[in-house]
């Protein structure tokens, strides 16, 4: 028997589980429920990873506390979780004592070595929020092409990638407010130091072949950058013990979950911590997705090794979902949430249509929606229920034969499958398994179709007949259904219960069932109606489009330096203002003047042939290919003015101080050039 710890990844407590993050647990509790039938002593943990800035945004924008927000989210994960099966040991949040307590320890591990190290980090501050800002925090312009209202870590136009301190205008996301660099002192783990013992490790045959390969070439290229590991003060997570005001960055605590959680399994259940976390005896299994394998497969195996406790004996690492070969997309009603799946389907659908698209491969995964409906109809409920609901009626009264009659070897056959089929599962190759069971059943069925039980009924001399013909398809069934227990444990629990027979364990497809009741039957699966996948994905869609309604900002406070800069002019009538002609123009061309330093020239179209050409001191600011085109505002009554290199028919508006700070003033949407601005 092995001791077996599985995990999967911590779900962020900001957000719902969706069908994407539902192929891990998938994977994961079909592994695990695989791996019970097997016999072996398989404990299965996950939790809801709690920490950081993401918790504490929602926790201001919704006004609650922090910790509120985590408890509802945990109960809506938990609920999700529970509608598709998927059935934890333990299910924790990364903010319980039992967490901290594992945290400390680990902490007193690596301080010990020599790994950890402090430096300054300047970091853009929100004054007014008083916190530091995560890149995602902050928005601005673009440093390189200019557009405006770019994340702080890379521009969604041109693709620049750049540090929030570099945007021009910097705006803090949590108050609307300009922030500040300031410095503070983090931790960081120098993990460069533990290249041979990762090297070694990673090549060890402890994650899939494609990912150990892509970290030995990884390892080729440059030295293992230090791992900050510590946010200062205000952060929602836990203090570090000797670095106060310090906190722990959320990916330090987040793999502390799987010990946190098995901690509290441990007192709850009266077992000892170290038998399955210090002990040679026990494989550890973590699955995960490919996009946090660095933090699996290098910085974790650190911290364990530093601390002394059980390094992962696999990391199962999975691709990506796409829906109908694309990412899941709002608009097209393909990003759809556990919960909105359950309000329509049901869930042993997704189940099986998951797990023929599984491999031990790190691919991505294609739900295609025409072969999900196609897929579970035909062999689910066409080739797998059809061998009961075709016979069981049959034997309501009478049970099965009391001896297993001559099927021509089927039984038998299915029977020696069993091994094949194990091997398929421990390996994560599900979509080799299911491929396999489908053959059987295809062997199953004809036999049923020759038969003919619903013929045989009608003559009464045939009742024994009958009897063992209904005993083979129900025998048949149930190997199928036990061999699709770890993927369809709905299925096998209602098998159970019409078959009168346990349905926990693999070696029960071994040996047929005879002389036992038959309970009355009951459906045990509809067909997908693909009305209701079609209301599932238009509900997904109309949600997400009335999610994407812009929340309202908040209005930013500004602080009034520019008036002391330069205060406000003398007091005009209207008719003063009146003289200054202002008109929407269009910028029909814009050119370099080599000679001139600052200048632009500009060909502005007033609609129609009138044109002004002016020079604009923004050359500096702007790049002049994305000039043309645009609106501005020109003063079209000012005298002409003869420059060095041509006339100024004019002056474009803008505001700033000048160099790089400067910014054009145009129209909102709809104005036209030659319109006056009164
Ligand atoms: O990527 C994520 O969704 C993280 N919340 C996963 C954490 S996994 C583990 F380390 F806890
Ligand atoms: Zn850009």
């Amino acid at each position: 028997m092995r001791r077996l710890l599985v995990t999967s990844a911590l779900p962020y407590a900001n957000g719902h589980i969706h069908l994407g993050h539902l192929v891990e647990y998938l994977q994961t509790d079909i592994w695990v429920r695989f791996q019970k039938m097997q016999g072996h002593r398989c404990l299965y943990f996950c939790a809801d990873d709690t920490h950081g800035t993401a918790i504490t945004q929602r926790a201001q924008r919704e006004g609650r506390a922090e910790t509120e927000v985590i408890a509802e989210m945990q109960a809506a994960h938990e609920r999700d979780f529970a509608g598709f099966g998927i059935a934890f040991d333990r299910y924790g949040s990364t903010h319980g004592e039992a967490t901290r307590e594992v945290c400390h320890e680990i902490w007193s591990g690596l301080r010990k070595t020599d790994l950890i190290v402090e430096k300054d980090v300047a970091q853009l501050f929100d004054p007014q929020a008083g916190t530091f800002l995560a890149d995602r925090f902050v928005r601005g312009t673009c440093p390189k092409c200019r557009a405006t209202d770019q994340p702080g870590d890379n521009c969604s136009v041109c693709g620049s990638t750049y540090t929030p301190a570099d945007l021009i205008d910097p705006v803090s996301t949590l108050s609307g407010t300009r922030p500040e660099v300031r410095t503070a002192s983090h931790l960081f783990v120098q993990i460069e130091k533990e290249r041979p013992f990762l090297l070694e490790w990673t090549q060890s045959g402890v994650m899939p072949e494609e990912s150990a390969n892509y970290l030995r070439n990884f390892f080729l290229q440059e030295p293992l950058r230090d791992w900050d590991i510590s946010r200062p003060a205000p952060y929602f997570g836990f203090e570090i013990p000797d670095s106060p005001g310090n906190f722990w960055y959320v990916w330090y605590d987040a793999p502390i979950g799987y010990l946190g959680t098995t901690l509290e399994w441990c007192r709850e259940h009266g077992e000892d911590f170290d038998a399955w976390w210090r002990n040679d005896e026990t494989e550890v299994h973590h699955f995960i997705g490919k996009d946090i394998q660095y933090f699996h497969t290098l910085f974790w195996p650190v911290m364990l090794k530093k601390s002394g406790f059980n390094l992962p004996r696999f990391v199962h690492i999975h691709g990506f979902l796409n829906v109908n070969g694309e990412k899941m997309s709002k608009s097209k009603g393909t990003f759809i949430q556990a919960s909105k799946y359950l309000e329509h389907l049901d869930p042993a659908y997704l189940r099986y249509y998951y797990a023929t698209k599984l491999s031990s491969r790190v691919e991505d995964l294609d739900l295609n929606v025409e072969e999900f409906i196609a897929r579970v109809n035909s062999d689910l409920v066409g080739k797998v229920v059809n061998l009961a609901s075709r016979t069981a009626r049959f034997v309501e009264a009478t049970g099965l034969s009391a001896v297993y009659p001559d099927d021509g070897g089927l039984f038998a056959h299915a029977a020696s499958q069993g091994d094949a089929l194990a091997v398929c599962y421990e390996a994560g190759d599900y979509g080799k398994a299911m491929r396999l069971i489908m053959e059987l059943a295809d062997r199953a069925n004809p036999y049923v179709e020759a038969n003919a039980p619903w013929e045989l009924r009608k003559d009464e001399s045939l009742a024994q007949r009958l009897q063992d013909v209904c005993t083979v398809a129900l025998n048949l069934y149930r190997q199928l259904a036990l061999y699709l227990a770890p993927v369809l444990p709905g299925l096998a629990e209602a098998t159970g219960r019409l078959l009168n027979a346990p349905m926990d364990s693999w070696q029960a497809a071994a040996t047929p069932l005879t002389g036992t009741p038959v309970g009355k039957f009951q459906h045990l699966m509809q067909r997908v109606d693909p009305k209701k996948v079609q209301a599932m994905m238009d509900e997904s869609m109309e949600e997400a489009a009335a999610e994407a309604q812009p929340a309202p900002s908040p209005i930013p406070v500004d602080s009034g330096s520019w008036l002391v800069a330069e205060p406000l002019a003398g007091e005009i009538t209207i008719d003063d203002f009146a003289k200054v002609d202002l008109r929407v123009a269009r910028v029909l061309a814009a050119d370099e003047v080599p000679e001139a330093r600052k200048l632009v020239r500009l060909t502005l179209g007033l609609g129609g042939d009138t044109r002004r050409q002016v020079f604009a001191g923004i050359k500096a600011a702007y790049d002049t290919q994305q000039l043309v085109g645009r609106l501005v505002v020109v003063v079209a009554n000012l005298a002409p003015r003869q420059m060095k290199f041509g006339l100024s028919e004019g002056m474009v508006i803008a505001a700033g101080p000048g160099g790089k700070h400067i910014f054009l003033l145009s129209p909102d949407a709809g104005a036209e050039p030659g319109q006056r601005i009164h």
